[in-house]
């Protein structure tokens, strides 16, 4: 069974196209389907919607800054334990621990700080659901499956 998943490449990350390529292929490489992809700004609004979980966290100011700091690229990927997989492929949060326990991942190998993590991705299905609608706000999850 398709599962759906949001994965976002941070600012700091669309800014250097040689891990955005090496990305990609990781994720065609990994079985993943792209059901969409884009590239879009945040505005201050649907930053706070999105991180709201984190609200008040020491480091949400410094979250909202980065992920304003210029676009985002976003993907839509289907695959069976879609989630599950593409946070496999990003490693751990933590930027040390990503690079100490797994230094192929994407963010043992592109991100910058805890912050400047590199990537996103959705912690289960109904945040997969929440974001997407933040982010793609005429995203059809009735039809995105149907035309093939
Ligand atoms: P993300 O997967 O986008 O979800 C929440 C984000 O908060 C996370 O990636 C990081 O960018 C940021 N974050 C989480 N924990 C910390 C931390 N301890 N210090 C700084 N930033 C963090």
């Amino acid at each position: 069974k398709l599962e759906l998943t949001l994965a976002l490449m941070k600012p700091h990350l669309v800014k250097n196209p040689i891990a955005l390529q090496t990305i990609r292929n990781k994720i065609i490489a990994s079985n993943f389907k792209i059901v969409r992809s884009g590239r879009k700004m945040l505005n201050q609004e649907d930053a706070e919607k999105f991180y709201e979980e984190h609200k008040g966290k020491f480091f949400y100011n410094r979250l909202l800054t980065s992920m304003l700091s210029g676009p985002l690229e976003i993907y839509v990927l289907a695959r069976e334990e879609a989630i599950r997989y593409w946070r496999q492929l990003m490693g751990p949060t933590k930027v040390y621990k990503a690079q100490f326990d797994d230094p192929s991942s994407i963010r043992g190998e592109f991100g910058l700080s805890d912050t400047r993590n590199a990537t996103h991705g959705s912690d289960s299905p109904e945040s997969a659901i929440r974001e997407i609608k933040i982010l793609l706000p005429d995203f059809d999850f009735n039809k995105w499956n149907k035309d093939e």
